[in-house]
Formats: structure tokens, sequence, C-alpha cells
């Protein structure tokens, strides 16, 4: 789940108004009709179909086959978490075991929702999960985030207790910086880490970002393709770099370790949206002289 650029929301008597990416021609595929005030809604298990069962199986496969020497074993170890890879997950069973683990929750939602409402909910430790699945015929890709992106993608590292945390500090830093006017700048620190994370390892770069575990094709090119450059991570030169929602990145950021993200994000950022305000914004590809290449 991530929320939506532009978002238009109005809570009404009943549901919620859809949100789009954008300002959007596609209609919304949700249904924020039957969504709460928070934006959650019921999973509806049973509406899953035999199709949607196995599509999100034949998902899981391909992805899970592609880990080894891409994945960070952090990922690695704890997507076995997800259960049965034959059936898309009970949220409320998949809830009870990550609550033990790291007092988290999944929650449904019809699909993207807006900022305020995602960071209150991760601020919470609810983790916003899609309900509904791709059709297969976007078995290569998607372009809004679906059940098989939230869950594969975002889930598994909710029960490393180190991610666990600076997941909920994200969604608390997110609510103050909505009122700082700083949600582009934490849009793009997530886009950059929990997104499209990349962390150095002894034995080489590995993905921890859900963008790009969820995806066919972006794991290996994130870390293997000569293409896209990878640069150290600096937390005030991210908020400065633009991304891109509609093709593989040209620039991942490469953390050191998850500690490094953690203790990195855990000053004020208030002082920091003044400087960033200040300085250029910097395309995609940038490159700057301050910049460590990988
Ligand atoms: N330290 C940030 C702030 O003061 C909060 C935050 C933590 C934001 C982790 C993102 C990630 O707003
Ligand atoms: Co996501």
């Amino acid at each position: 789940m991530s929320a939506a650029q532009k978002p238009d929301a109005k809570a009404v008597n009943r549901g919620v108004a859809p949100v789009t990416y954008g300002t959007g021609e596609r209609p919304p595929r949700g249904d924020y009709a039957s969504a709460r005030s928070d934006f959650t809604c019921d999973q509806s298990w049973e509406h899953y179909t035999a199709v949607d069962h196995d599509l999100y199986r034949r998902l899981y496969e391909r992805q899970v086959a592609q880990l080894p020497g891409l994945a960070c074993d952090e990922f690695i170890e704890a997507v076995r978490h997800l259960g049965d890879p034959r059936r898309i997950p009970r949220f409320d069973e998949l809830s009870d075991a990550l609550h033990k683990a790291t007092r988290w929750q999944v929650v449904a939602v019809p699909g993207l929702i807006p900022e305020e409402a995602f960071f209150a909910l991760l601020a919470q430790r609810r983790f916003p999960v899609t309900e509904w699945l791709r059709s297969p015929a976007e078995f290569d890709y998607v372009v809004e985030p679906d059940v098989f992106h939230d869950l594969f993608g975002h889930v598994p590292l909710l029960f490393n207790p180190m991610f666990a945390d600076y997941m909920q500090a994200y969604g608390a830093g997110g609510l103050r910086a909505g009122r700082l006017q700083a949600c582009e700048y934490l849009a793009r620190l997530y886009w950059y880490t929990v997104e499209f994370g990349l962390i150095d390892t002894p034995a080489g770069l590995r993905a921890y970002g859900a963008g790009i575990l969820s995806s066919a094709g972006e794991l290996r090119y994130s870390v293997t393709s000569s293409r896209p450059q990878r640069l150290g991570f600096d937390l005030k030169r991210i908020m400065r770099t633009r991304y891109k929602i509609d093709s593989y990145q040209a620039s991942y950021f490469v953390i050191d370790s998850f500690r490094q993200l953690i203790a990195t994000t855990a000053p004020d950022f208030a002082p920091y949206y003044g400087q960033v305000a200040d300085a250029t914004e910097l395309a995609a590809e940038a490159r700057l002289a301050t910049d460590r290449v990988f």
C-alpha cells in the first residue's frame, strides 16, 4: 500500500470517496462505498474466486523462486509467515501471527487511500492491504498496488522488529509532516526506502523494498542491471529527489543496515524540511558530486 499523490477524498455519509493516482483518468477499482471513515473495509475472503487464488499462487511462486541472491535475508526468512501460498491469506489470521511477533496488524482497504489516513493507520501499527487482486492479464504488471503487492511485498518485513518500528515511526512522522506541509518529502523517503530500497550486505546488494520484491522484472533489474544508478542512502538528498511511478527506477538508494535507516531517521525532521524546501529539486536520474556510488 502507498498513499496517493494528490488524494481527493471526502468522508461521506456512507463509505468514502475513491482515491486514484494523480489526476488520473482511470476509474478507481476498489469498493470505496463500503469503507469506514478510516478507509478500512472488510476483506470478504469468501468473495475471492478459484481464479484469484490460482493467480495469487502463480505470482507467489514466481517471486519466491527469484528471492535467493536478490532479496535480503531478513525478507527471505520472514516470507514463510504469509502461510499457504495456494490461497490468498485471510487477513485476520495473518494479523494474529503478526501481532504476536511485533504488535502489528493488517487491515483491508479498497485501494489507495489519502496520505493522512495512511499515516494514521501506520502510526497505530495497522498496515493497510488492498483487498482486490489484479486480473490474470496483469500477471506481469499492475499499475496500482493490489493484494499481492501489499502482502508479499510489505508484510514479511513487518515481522522484523526493527523494520516494524521504522514503519510506525514513519506513520507518526507523516502526521507531523502533514502539519508542516512536508508530505511530499516524506513520500519520497517512503518511495526510496519502503518501496524501492536496497541494502548492502557481505554477500552483495540485496532488495528490501516492497515495490521491487513484488515485481516480476524489477527485482533482478534493481540489483543486477547496469542501467540504473545505486547511491548511498542520504536522507535530505532523497527528500529532494523526484521518482517514477510508471517505470523502473532510475536511481536506487542503498542503506548499510536497518540500524542505519532507523538511526538516520530518528531526529526531528522539522529543521530538515526547511532546508530541503530551499534546495533545488532533483530529477530521478540526477547525480551529485557528493553521491556515494555503488
Ligand atoms: N524523525 C521523523 C520526524 O521527526 C519521523 C520519521 C521516522 C519519519 C522514520 C520517517 C521515518 O518527523
Ligand atoms: Co507498496
